[in-house]
């Protein structure tokens, strides 16, 4: 075997203070344009007790900012989560809408308050190489990822809405696509690269960079699509209980589910809604609102498997041409709206096949965007890992409670996603925006 194994991280010239500036700038303008069309009462009201008041997110983003941003910059750590309101640890999410919210009125004044202080403290700092928070911007991009993220959060939100559904400020047509035809690309085996050395922007939970004897392995070309998914249903996948694990079938009784969530039936047909928008089951494109049990159970059925989260990451990133792992599938070319469907305007998955160039080096479209892929592993440590900068963003999550996704969706920014990215959430969760691929033996 040739080529080196060890790469150069990703360009590590810190951004000017005039891009993280714009930076800036531009995550509050999604964030305020997602939340445009929202009166007080609808940004205050628990719409699910499983999700914070949308207020709570805009008011969580901007103290986290103030601490990091601020407080954090001029001295020791002292809180890594602010202590009070916001502080998502003191105040579980089914309970912050009997908290004491601003109005919208009074917390576009706060936004304000914060980001100028934000911006004054950014013109005066030194981008000390010796202090990890700082060395190549990390801790910048760091607080713009959070900001990111809540936005898929309160997305997810939108979707569960109360009372009117959610008019998206936009959105997006894709032309109709062909039926992906379910196929499998192979993997065959070999010591491939996991993880990233990058310190500008990947979090702790992916570094350190380190290398696995991967055994051969298939996956699937394409995410499983709404009418793969249907077959399942059709094959009475939801009572067959040799497909679902304990787990899922403990689920399967809690729930009363028979379809993924945001499914109604329409005669002989079904319906599903994507915020305010509801049409025939569109089969060609990806099912998405899977739970992890589904993904697993409709695995069983199709006679193969979830793939685990290194098989995920080779299937989306790796080049067996230069045995290095790229950072997206397409190459190093940061992740776009052209490349992918990503970055939220959208407002829907797109038909699978839609965004030609999202095909890794193995020949696996879709990996990014769209929707979340679950894979088998639990979210654990990589070996060598090192909390940084704070406990409660991964390790507080480690162990067997949670399942990797990789890949974002539709909802999420370009800024918090590539091919090293792990997200992370309960087996039972699907008000994420999640789907699934296979995997097998080969
Ligand atoms: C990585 C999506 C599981 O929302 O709980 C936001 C991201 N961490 N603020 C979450 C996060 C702190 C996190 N997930
Ligand atoms: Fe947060």
């Amino acid at each position: 075997m040739t080529g080196s194994r060890t790469i150069p991280a990703p360009s590590s010239a810190p951004p000017s203070k005039q891009e993280i500036a714009d930076l800036l700038t531009e995550a509050r303008e999604r964030t305020l344009l997602l939340i445009s069309m929202l009166s007080d009462e609808d940004l205050h009201q628990q719409h699910d007790p499983l999700m914070s008041p949308i207020i709570w997110d805009v008011g969580h983003i901007a103290h986290f900012e103030e601490l990091w941003l601020t407080q954090n910059l001029d001295g020791p750590i002292e809180f890594s989560e602010m202590p009070g309101l916001y502080n998502p640890f003191e105040h579980p999410r089914a309970t912050r809408a009997s908290l004491a919210l601003p109005t919208l009125a009074e917390m576009m004044e706060r936004l304000r308050e914060i980001r100028g202080r934000v911006l004054d403290r950014l013109d005066s700092v030194e981008f000390d190489e010796a202090n990890p928070l700082l060395r190549e911007g990390y801790v910048y991009n760091m607080v713009l990822q959070h900001e990111y993220q809540h936005n898929e959060t309160i997305l997810q939100t939108l979707q569960l809405k109360k009372g009117d559904p959610y008019r998206a400020p936009r959105r997006a047509s894709f032309a109709a696509s062909a039926l992906a035809w379910p196929e499998m690309v192979s993997f065959g085996g070999g010591r491939v690269s996991i993880g990233t050395r990058d310190h500008s922007a990947a979090y702790d939970n992916e570094r350190p960079e380190h290398f696995i004897e991967l055994p051969p392995f298939l996956v699937d070309r394409f995410p499983v699509s709404n009418a793969q998914y249907l077959e399942f249903i059709r094959n009475n996948g939801y009572e067959r209980e040799e497909f679902w694990s304990d787990g899922g079938q403990r689920w399967l009784a809690e729930s009363g589910a028979v379809t993924p969530k945001y499914w109604s039936r329409a005669g002989d047909g079904w319906i599903t809604r994507t915020m305010d928008v509801e049409r025939p089951l569109d089969l060609t494109r990806p099912v998405c609102h899977v739970c992890y049990y589904e993904a697993e159970a409709f695995a069983a059925w199709a006679g193969k498997r979830l793939p685990n989260e290194f098989e995920w990451e080779v299937a989306a990133s790796w080049n067996p041409s230069t045995e290095r792992a790229q950072s997206f599938p397409w190459g190093d070319a940061p992740a776009d709206a052209h490349l992918a469907n990503i970055d939220q305007l959208a407002f829907d998955t797109a038909p699978i096949g839609t965004f030609d160039r999202n095909v890794s080096p193995l020949g696996c479209y879709g990996m990014i965007g769209d929707v979340w892929e679950w894979t088998s592993s639990d979210f654990g440590p990589y070996p060598g890992f090192q909390s940084f900068p704070y406990k409660e963003y991964s390790e507080e999550f480690f162990g067997s409670d949670y399942k990797v996704l990789r890949g974002g969706s539709w909802a999420t920014r370009p800024g918090a996603i590539r091919s090293t990215f792990r997200n992370w959430d309960y087996p039972i969760r699907r008000q994420i925006f999640s789907g699934f691929r296979c995997a097998q033996d080969a």
